[in-house]
């Protein structure tokens, strides 16, 4: 089963055109991510992680915003190794435990983190974090759960100024974020500046 919490940081990608889905992957790679998170936004997304999955057999591919049953089958069926969504839903959270794939459910409450805990999930996406309420939200809501295990990817709002806070949480195993590879950047091929920004990133991870 994948490890999801060797990286820190989860590049969250939102993708129009499948032909750029292995030169994106490539500019992650090159500046030293080996995660991709493709949202499940656009028409284009199985078969982007199709693609990821079949030339980069090592990346941890992973589709995003998977919120029903129905797309944890198309999203497993194309090669996700892990998913994610913005909430708790246990139908697809069942698919991906009857697979055999880390998911990654979305929270914002205690009750959405009891609900996750009990579906049998401990790596969990507090969404949508800078809204919510930040790292004085999560710090105060998880407290009451230091003994189940549970830890949290903030995504939302997060950047490469706040990530540290995040970071610095024992609870947080990664942050997620759009900002390191944009839909612009992606339509518009700069692969060289979504390169920068992972190992930006990267380098602001290490200072934890
Ligand atoms: C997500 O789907 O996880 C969020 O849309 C990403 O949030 P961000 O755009 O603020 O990074």
């Amino acid at each position: 089963m994948a490890d999801l919490d060797q990286f820190p940081v989860i590049p969250v990608i939102v993708i129009d055109n499948a032909n750029d889905a292995v030169p994106l992957a490539e500019a992650l790679i090159a500046g030293g991510l080996n995660i991709i998170e493709v949202t499940f936004r656009t028409a284009a997304a199985a078969e982007a992680i199709e693609r990821i999955a079949n030339k980069f057999p090592d990346m941890l591919v992973g589709a995003g915003t998977v919120v029903t049953a129905e797309q944890a089958q198309r999203a497993i069926d194309a090669g996700s190794k892990f998913g994610l969504a913005p909430g708790t839903d246990p139908e697809t959270i069942a698919y991906f435990k009857s697979k055999n794939v880390p998911f990654i459910p979305g929270v914002m409450t205690p009750t959405d983190i009891q609900m996750a805990y009990k579906a049998g999930c401990k790596r969990l996406k507090f969404f949508p974090a800078g809204a919510a309420g930040g790292t004085k939200m999560l710090k105060a809501m998880c407290a009451p759960y230091s003994n189940l295990g549970v830890k949290f990817c903030p995504t939302g709002g997060v950047s490469l100024d706040n990530m540290l806070e995040y970071l610095a949480m024992p609870e947080v195993f990664a942050i997620g974020g759009s900002w390191l590879a944009t839909k612009a950047q992606i339509a518009s091929g700069d692969w060289a500046g979504i390169t920068q920004q992972v190992k930006d990133a990267l380098a602001k991870a290490a200072e934890v």
